[in-house]
């Protein structure tokens, strides 16, 4: 079985090859384009999918050692994303299931970056999570618990009411005047900043719900009124601000994380998306593996943000179960799993 995937939900246009049980290829064009804007442009977005996407799958095949004609299926991401960017990785799909007459299979993205913990590293044991367990989805546009039943059999638990995490770690480094996206340089002058330099309110959220939109008020309050007396506020305490701020966000998902353990008796903790790149959250999930008595299981750096390798692996469980689409299916910026 040979499987292309593509991946276009947002700003990274992504190819993938898989075969003989394993990732052959894991390509990823990103988009520098929306850096000046301060976010992805939607309209922007499409149009630097439609001009990666034919070398971006050129050169995953080619990587790969894999022509065209010998792929068994061509696997792409449905949704959730940004209605423009996936129509082109989905009529892509498409024309090229319908050209070589193979299979087509959707994928929804957010299961995808779960079953990112099944993908197989050449040299490396394979040690997948075992069924049941909890996994905490952290990305630009998601937060979700989610109770892993199956591959294909995912029922979410919890999730945000209002920002994403991603979006949080966005929004707090665009107040300091960071550019986009602005989660990796939070967490890199955290890793040089006194997290415990600013306090901010925990939100009062019951349940396995969250909601970040109350912190990011509080810390553009903080930073306005700081500024106000001192203009140079901001660039004296970056690095204590992206500490704190870090530390709170952490401590909201750990928090809920143990309430999902306590309340579904599962221990086996996942982590994907974007914001599992994190290095303090992996940090302080890998202590709770001693702390908590948790099975800890985060994701290789490449697998956490946007990539078609998660895609095709997900393309090959649905392969093994025949669930294909037809090619009247549509794209959907909202899916629900
Ligand atoms: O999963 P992803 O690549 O795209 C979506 O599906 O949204 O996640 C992107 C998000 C962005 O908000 C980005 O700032 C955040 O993940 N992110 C991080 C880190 N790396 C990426 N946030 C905090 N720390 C990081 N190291
Ligand atoms: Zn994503």
């Amino acid at each position: 079985m040979k499987i292309l995937a593509i991946e276009s939900s947002c700003d990274d246009t992504g190819a993938a090859v898989f075969a003989n049980e394993s990732v052959l290829s894991n390509m990823i064009a990103g988009q520098l384009v929306h850096k000046e804007y301060g976010g992805v442009v939607p309209e922007l977005a499409s149009r630097a999918h439609q001009q990666n996407i034919v070398p971006v799958v050129d050169s995953a095949l080619k990587k790969a050692g894999i022509s065209k004609d010998e792929l068994s299926a061509i696997a792409f991401t449905r949704g959730p994303g940004l209605m423009g960017s996936l129509l082109v990785g989905s009529s892509f799909a498409k024309a090229m299931s319908m050209a070589l007459n193979v299979p087509l299979i959707e994928v929804n993205h957010l299961q995808a970056h779960i079953l990112a913990h099944f993908i197989k590293t050449q040299g490396e044991e394979y040690n997948p999570p075992t069924f049941p367990f909890l996994c905490l989805t952290v990305s630009g546009g998601h937060t979700q618990i989610v109770m892993v039943k199956d591959h294909l059999q995912m029922e979410i638990l919890g999730q945000t009411l209002d920002d994403a995490a991603g979006e949080a770690f966005d929004k707090a480094a665009k107040i300091m005047g960071l550019p986009y996206p602005g989660g990796p340089l939070v967490d890199k002058y955290a890793k040089e900043g006194n997290a415990d330099a600013f306090k901010f309110p925990m939100p009062k959220m019951p349940g396995l719900d969250f909601s970040f939109s109350g912190l990011k008020t509080s810390f553009l309050y903080l930073i306005r009124d700081e500024v106000a007396k001192d203009p140079q506020f901001v660039s004296k305490n970056q690095n204590d601000l992206c500490a704190s701020f870090q530390k709170c966000v952490i401590t909201i998902l750990m928090d809920k994380l143990q309430l999902a353990a306590d309340s579904t008796g599962i221990n086996q903790i996942a982590i994907a998306g974007g914001v599992s790149a994190n290095s303090g959250l992996r940090e302080t999930l890998r202590e709770s593996e001693k702390k908590r008595g948790w099975k800890v299981y985060i994701p290789r750096m490449e697998y956490c943000t946007d990539n078609a390798a998660m895609i095709a692996i997900t393309g090959y469980y649905k392969f093994l179960k025949k669930e294909f689409a037809g090619i009247d299916v549509v794209p959907l910026a909202r899916y629900p799993m």
